[in-house]
């Protein structure tokens, strides 16, 4: 399919990387949403989502009249070739996805998809949604394909652009390959495979994730107590191709919107099938475990009780490079120091506005103000040009615990502070 008709229903984070990337491709897109004050900023190119490049394709597509936004589904389908269902599945009653969105769309163009265009599950949904979504289209002629996203937010358009791989399921086999057609300039590996071991590939692969790093923090935590480094165990480990190098950096925790609802959801329908899946369990339990050792090492860094301390907090979203607070392990490790009574004062380069528990200042020296030890939660790589000599005078304790391992403890400690990381020694 060199250039075809392609509607995106849902313009979140997926939708719209998706749609103005197919768009970059050469095919024609219609994204949907159902809010109208949204299809007006995005028509006008405005984008109010913070992803490198994505205005930009938005603003080519739009130029180029390849891509346009619409409220409403049903009419915009009419004469598609393929709809992608970008739609959010949020963690719903019991940690199991909410599927209502996707219900919702499925009614909604019922009558107007045309025959063989292919209806495209992008959102994660639990293995058996294509099937399910089937029988509720009740539509013989028109396939149901599973392709999901392996998108990271702050890379979204490079990881949609030059994936490591592309993944198409149905119980259609023509219509799984017409889809994979649709990316056949990327030049990415392509698997082709019925719908359930697509949608069961996403899981599969972001649940690994966390495992992994639920497993990382773990080793860090055993190269405190046995007195190792966890960035040379790491870096001996990742040299071994069948682990790779990525994903091996100890953190606060894992966070964001698909990983704590991917691993939640994955348990839950383990769980329904008969299976007790403990090996996930457990790197949930263990990913709550590295946030209190967390909270234990800040309040070890100020005499053991938070109760009153002043901690400054760099960094509160889930990772660098978003906005998104969304699970954020760095936003939890600070609202539980509030709630152990710490006074927080918090700065990200990304996050403003009020939060509960906290002041959120717009400069991170002001973070380190009176502060009786300052916390590192988010790896924004400006905190490593911090002038840690000015941080040291500003503060009144002398610990920066740095949980992303981020800075080179040697400035911190030629600053005249104690650094203290995540599984390795100190230096002071
Ligand atoms: C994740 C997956 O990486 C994507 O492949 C997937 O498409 C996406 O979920 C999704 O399902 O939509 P994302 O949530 O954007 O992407 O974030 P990641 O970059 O994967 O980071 C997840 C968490 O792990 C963050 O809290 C991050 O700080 C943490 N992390 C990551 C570490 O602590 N250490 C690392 O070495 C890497």
């Amino acid at each position: 399919m060199s250039s075809a008709r392609i509607v995106v229903v849902g313009t979140g984070y997926v939708g719209l990387t998706t749609g103005a990337c197919l768009a970059s491709l050469g095919h024609r897109v219609t994204c949907v949403d159902v809010d109208e004050a949204k299809v007006a900023r995005l028509s006008a190119g405005r984008v109010d989502i913070l992803e490198p490049g994505l205005a930009e394709l938005v603003g080519r597509g739009l130029a180029a009249r390849r891509l346009s936004f619409v409220v409403g589904a049903r009419e915009a389908v009419a004469t598609a070739d393929a709809v992608f269902l970008c739609v959010p599945t949020p963690m719903g009653a019991g940690g199991s996805a909410d599927l209502r969105a996707v219900e919702a769309v499925t009614d909604e163009i019922r009558d107007t998809v045309p025959s063989g265009c292919a209806l495209v599950t992008k959102s994660t949904v639990p293995v058996g949604t294509a099937r399910r979504i089937r029988a509720l289209l009740g539509r013989a002629d028109v396939p149901v394909v599973s392709n999901p996203e392996f998108l990271r937010e702050g890379t979204a358009v490079a990881d949609f652009l030059g994936p490591d791989r592309i993944v198409v399921g149905s119980d259609d086999e023509a219509a799984a390959r017409r889809v994979a057609d649709l990316y056949e300039q990327l030049s990415a590996p392509v698997v082709v495979t019925d719908a359930a071991s697509a949608e069961l590939v996403k899981y599969a692969a972001n649940c690994f994730l966390a495992m992994k790093l639920s497993y990382v923090n773990a080793v860090a935590e055993l190269c405190e107590r046995l007195g190792a480094d966890i960035e040379a165990v790491t870096e001996g480990m990742g040299h071994d191709r069948r682990i790779g190098r990525s994903f091996l950096k100890p953190g606060p925790g894992w966070g964001g919107s698909c990983l704590p609802k991917d691993t939640a959801a994955m348990v839950r329908f383990a769980e329904a099938a008969g299976y007790d899946f403990t090996m996930l369990t457990a790197a949930i339990s263990e990913n709550l475990a590295q946030r209190e050792r967390v909270l234990a090492k800040i309040a070890g860094a100020v005499g053991g009780n938070l109760s009153g301390a002043r901690v400054g907090v760099l960094g509160l979203a889930f990772k660098a490079g978003t906005d998104d607070l969304r699970d954020s392990p760095a936003l939890a490790v600070a609202s539980a120091l509030f709630a152990h009574g710490a006074e927080v004062t918090a700065y990200d380069p990304a996050v403003g506005g009020e939060l509960p528990g906290m002041i959120v200042v717009d400069d991170p020296y002001q973070v380190a103000k009176g502060a009786d030890v300052v916390v590192l939660l988010t790896e924004w790589n400006e905190f490593r040009r911090l002038d840690w000599a000015y941080m040291a005078e500003l503060m009144v304790g002398d610990t920066v615990v740095d949980t992303r391992n981020l800075l080179d403890p040697h400035t911190v400690l030629d600053a005249g502070l104690i650094w203290q990381g995540i599984g390795r020694p100190h230096a002071r």
